[in-house]
C-alpha cells in the first residue's frame, strides 16, 4: 500500500485526479469505478478540468459506481446517481450509455447484483477504482461485518453511517437504512485502487486500515492484500500514523 500524505484536501485532491488521469492516458476503453461522498469531489474537479483542457477523454471511458441507497430513485437529488451528475458526469465528455450506477429500486436484487458484476466483467474488469472511506473503515457501502463480501449485493447501513451520512438530508429519518454496493471481492478484483481521505474524524481508520489487522470488522483493511493501491491522506487524517 503506497500511502501518500497530502497538505492539504486541494493537494490530495489534485494528486489523485493526476493519478487517475495518467491511468486513463495508457489505455482505451478504461474501465473506471467511482465514488461518492464528499471526499472525491475535489477530485472531480480535477478531473472536470483535464477534460476541458483537452488532456484526458472520456468519449471511449465506462464508469462503474461502487453504491446506491436502496429505495431513492435516480433522479432523487440524494440519490449517488444525481450526486454523480451534478458532480462529474454533465460536465465531462462522457457517452450515458456508458455511465453505470448501481439502482436502488431492484424488484429483484440478487439478480441485479450479479447482472452487475456480469457488465463489470464483461467490459473487461476495472482498470482503476477510485475510494473514499467511512469513519467506521467501510469501504462502498461495505459496513464492518463478520466476513467480506465477495460480490456486489445489499447491506443494512450501521447506525454511525446512517448518523454521519445524515448531513445531507433534511433529517434523518430520510436517510435510507440499505444500499446496494460492490462486495469487497469487486473493488479487489480492480486492477489498481485509487483512494483518497480527509479530515481528522477518519484518522483512527486510517490508522486502522494501514496498521491493523486484516478484518472485515474494518472492511478498509482487506486493501492491504492488494498489490496496487494508493492512499492519498490529507495531514489531519494522517494524524495517527505519522
Ligand atoms: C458513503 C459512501 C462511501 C464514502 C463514504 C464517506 O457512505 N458509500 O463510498 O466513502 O460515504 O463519505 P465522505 O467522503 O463524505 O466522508
Amino acid at each position: 500500500m503506497r500511502v501518500v500524505i497530502c497538505e492539504n484536501y486541494a493537494e490530495m485532491s489534485r494528486l489523485a485526479a493526476e493519478e487517475i488521469a495518467a491511468e486513463m492516458k495508457k489505455k482505451k476503453n478504461f474501465v473506471l469505478g467511482l465514488a461518492t461522498g464528499s471526499t472525491p469531489v475535489g477530485t472531480y474537479g480535477n478531473l472536470i478540468e483535464m477534460n476541458k483542457q483537452g488532456e484526458i477523454d472520456f468519449t471511449d471511458v465506462k464508469t462503474f459506481n461502487l453504491d446506491e441507497y436502496c429505495g431513492l430513485y435516480p433522479n432523487h437529488d440524494q440519490s449517488f446517481n444525481y450526486f454523480m451528475y451534478m458532480n462529474l458526469f454533465n460536465y465531462i465528455n462522457i457517452k450515458n450509455e456508458n455511465v453505470h450506477v448501481p439502482f436502488g429500486f431492484a424488484t429483484d436484487y440478487d439478480a441485479w447484483c450479479k447482472g452487475y458484476e456480469a457488465a463489470i466483467a464483461e467490459a473487461g474488469g476495472l482498470d482503476l477504482q477510485l475510494l473514499g472511506m467511512g469513519s467506521n473503515g467501510h469501504i462502498g457501502f461495505n459496513e464492518p461485518a463478520e466476513e467480506f463480501a465477495e460480490i456486489t449485493h445489499t447491506v443494512e447501513l450501521t447506525e454511525s453511517t446512517i448518523k454521519d451520512n445524515s448531513r445531507f438530508f433534511a433529517k434523518i429519518e430520510d436517510v435510507p437504512t440499505s444500499a446496494v454496493t460492490m462486495g469487497i471481492g469487486t473493488i479487489m478484483r480492480a486492477k489498481k485502487i485509487v483512494m483518497v481521505v480527509n479530515g481528522a474524524n477518519k484518522a483512527k481508520a486510517v490508522k486502522e486500515m494501514i496498521n491493523g489487522p486484516v478484518t472485515p470488522s474494518m472492511p478498509a483493511s482487506a486493501l492491504q492484500n492488494h498489490p496496487d493501491v494508493t492512499v492519498f491522506v490529507e495531514k489531519e487524517a494522517a494524524k495517527e500514523i505519522m
